[in-house]
């Protein structure tokens, strides 16, 4: 097993680049499914506009990005003024996803006691630093969350003696019979949000690449789609899914059609109440009055241990009325254009994140292991961080 994850460890797709030192490119995420649009990414105000627009997004993508904006920012200007500025300047940018901040302290911790001569150098080597450790992180959560997803499909296949004859589970030949193991998951938590792999899609990809046949159910997740951009992801992975409306979920999971539901997370309190994207709050509720297990991906940068408990403590970001009033998508003729569609006048709110309860979350999946989402559980693999 080690030395196929050694192999896995090759980092597919990034979000993000230097393509020659110094040199920042972004993939603009605004963009996507229909186009992809590499972006310079040369200042920190570009930097902290990228992250506003959602040109980037996912937790820990915007702490590398906001890492790298301080980094272009100490070029210009590392005077102590210039450093206390940028970082108050970025940690602005987005309320919910922890990481964002995680990241602007270690910079400050690093960069502050520095002369400002030190400061350019430092910083960009502490940035690339955070690049190369979310790489390892999401590796590390591909391979516990593999452990997994073997065990869920492996219980399948014991319900269903009858049409597991002469399976096999290795990566060297999918196992012959008709069982899938079904996923359901929300938002896009896969390479695109991280530097590499991503969170939950990362145990997907490894459940794929170990031969293991599963097939996602994804959110469309309204009203920014996040959703496509999994679909996207699956789709260039070979993974089969199919894209459900954002209440569809219920019934599915009512209906059997579910195995198991894996999230991402964009901040995680000391008792394990977990932030992520608006509706996951509703599919753990139904997750869990139909006994399907749901489990949440996470690196431990989007722990806050600040917090004792999530609900109601996160701060909830509110977005423009303009993501649910209007849609954007590809004409037949090919153009890419926005409609509005609602009534001119309509009022709108717009919360970007919701959090589910501890209770309903059957466990974290992290870089260390897996564990129970309490305070027990996280302290446990977690300690040395409290
Ligand atoms: O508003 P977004 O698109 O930045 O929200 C992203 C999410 O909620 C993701 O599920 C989360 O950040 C995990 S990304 C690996």
């Amino acid at each position: 097993m080690t030395q196929h994850f050694t192999h896995f460890l090759t980092p597919p797709w990034s979000p993000l680049m230097e393509i020659s030192p110094k040199q920042l490119q972004i993939l603009d995420q605004t963009r996507l499914p229909f186009e992809e649009i590499w972006l310079p990414l040369e200042t920190c105000d570009e930097a902290a506009h990228a992250i506003i627009s959602m040109q980037v997004r996912g937790a820990p993508l915007l702490s590398i990005v906001a890492a790298f904006g301080v980094a272009l920012h100490m070029d210009v200007d590392s005077s102590d003024e210039s450093l206390k500025d940028t970082l108050y300047i970025l940690k602005e940018t987005r309320p919910t996803a922890v990481n964002l901040r995680w990241a602007l302290n270690r910079m400050q911790d690093v960069l502050a006691p520095l002369t400002p001569e030190q400061r350019a150098d430092a910083a960009w080597a502490e940035a690339r630093k955070i690049a190369a450790e979310d790489i390892q992180t999401g590796a590390a959560i591909a391979q516990h969350g593999f452990e997994l997803v073997k065990t869920l499909y492996e219980q399948k296949l014991s319900c269903h003696p009858e049409r597991s004859e002469g399976s096999k589970l290795d990566s060297s030949a999918a196992p012959q019979n008709d069982i899938t193991l079904n996923i359901l998951t929300h938002c896009n938590a896969g390479w695109l949000g991280t530097m590499a792999w991503g969170t939950a899609l990362a145990v997907m990809y490894a459940a794929k690449h170990f031969g293991i046949p599963i097939h996602v159910y994804v959110d469309e997740t309204r009203p920014r789609f996040q959703g496509a951009l999994t679909a996207w992801e699956l789709q260039k992975a070979g993974i089969p899914y199919q894209v459900i409306t954002d209440s569809a979920g219920g019934h599915l999971l009512q209906a059997g059609d579910i195995d198991v539901v894996i999230v991402g997370a964009d901040r995680v309190a000391k008792n394990g109440d977990a932030a992520n994207k608006i509706g996951t709050y509703i599919k753990a509720l139904a997750a869990f009055d139909n006994n399907v297990p749901f489990f949440v991906a996470l690196p431990s940068t989007t722990f806050d241990f600040t917090l004792e408990k999530g609900v109601r403590n996160i701060p909830i970001e509110e977005r423009s009325s303009t993501e649910v009033l209007a849609i954007t998508g590809r004409t037949k003729a090919g153009s890419i254009e926005t409609v509005n569609i609602y009534p001119e006048g309509t009022q709108v709110s717009n919360p970007g994140f919701d959090v589910t309860p501890a209770r309903l979350i059957s466990g974290l999946i992290t870089e260390r292991g897996m564990c129970a989402a309490s305070e027990a559980g996280i302290s446990g693999l977690f300690g040395d961080l409290l």
